[in-house]
């Protein structure tokens, strides 16, 4: 990143490292959405989200963010979700806005979820990436999270990245999300017109409600409105992907990718995007 747009960001916004006490859902989201479907539990411990009929709910962090590591624990809807969508991101609101999304698309009992990820920089997406699971995600607690530097984006899974997004602004010119803050939202809805086999395995309502649980949010981020100073040195805005990260990205994006925009060449005949050719 460039001395002048880090300065220029310093300018609008002041930020400071959160405390990273985390955990606690009544100090870091509001539910905003479903009805009394979504419910914090547990003295703030626990975090459920169900869908129905007739709605899913939604939480979002009631901080917004301009870096950090994110993490959050899941615990996806079991048996039968085929249709049901969990989708946990970061957004900005501005109208060319940024985006960072992990979506778990459901399926029938005894096949595996699909976690779809995607990269929104100044309103522009089109980067989908999607990966099965090396674990039954409805088991079990999985941590799922954010690493977002100026340098980088990477999506992980219990510490192993799937996915990396480098800054090649300077480079290529592509946009990279550095100066809209986003916020964190996750929500539990129905989206049986394409999720699960594209659409053709639809959401079985006698099994509803469905639900999804969460735990153990952690937002080590550099926080809208307050000063930037400790956050500067905070190891994560520095953090890259050691030979023994790469390995492990690796060893998902081959043997468990499922889809990659990089490689569709029928979906983009006019050519690959720029950030899909190596340096
Ligand atoms: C659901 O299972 C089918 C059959 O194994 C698989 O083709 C598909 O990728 C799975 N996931 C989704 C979200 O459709």
């Amino acid at each position: 990143m460039s001395c002048c747009s880090q300065s220029i960001f310093l300018l609008i916004f002041a930020f400071v490292a959160s405390s990273a006490a985390g955990g606690n859902f009544y100090q870091e989201v509001d539910v905003s959405w479903g009805d009394g479907r979504g419910k914090i539990l547990n003295n703030g411990n626990l975090l459920t989200l169900s869908l129905d009929k007739s709605s899913g709910s939604g939480f979002q962090s009631k901080n917004e963010y301009l870096f950090g590591k994110i993490d959050l624990q899941i615990k996806l809807v079991p048996g039968n979700s085929a249709g049901t969508v969990t989708a946990y991101y970061l957004s900005s609101q501005e109208p060319n806005h940024d985006e960072i999304d992990f979506e778990f698309l459901g399926n029938l009992s005894g096949d595996p979820y699909i976690v779809h990820t995607n990269v929104y920089t100044q309103g522009k997406g089109n980067r989908e990436m999607q990966f099965y699971l090396w674990f039954d995600p409805t088991k079990d607690f999985h941590t799922y999270s954010f690493l977002w530097n100026p340098s980088r984006i990477v999506f992980y899974v219990d510490g192993t990245p799937l996915r990396e997004f480098k800054n090649q602004e300077a480079t290529k010119g592509i946009p990279y999300p550095k100066s809209q803050a986003m916020r964190l939202y996750s929500s539990l809805w129905d989206a049986d017109d394409w999720a699960t086999r594209g659409g053709l395995v639809k959401t079985d309502w006698s099994q509803a409600p469905f639900s999804t649980s969460f735990m153990n949010f952690n937002a080590d981020a550099c926080v809208r409105g307050t000063d930037p100073s400790a956050c500067a040195s905070k190891a994560w805005m520095n953090q890259q992907l050691d030979a023994e990260s790469l390995n492990k990205l690796k060893w998902v994006q081959s043997n468990y990718m499922v889809y990659n925009y990089c490689t569709d060449l029928k979906r983009f005949p006019q050519g690959l995007p720029p950030e899909c050719s190596a340096n």
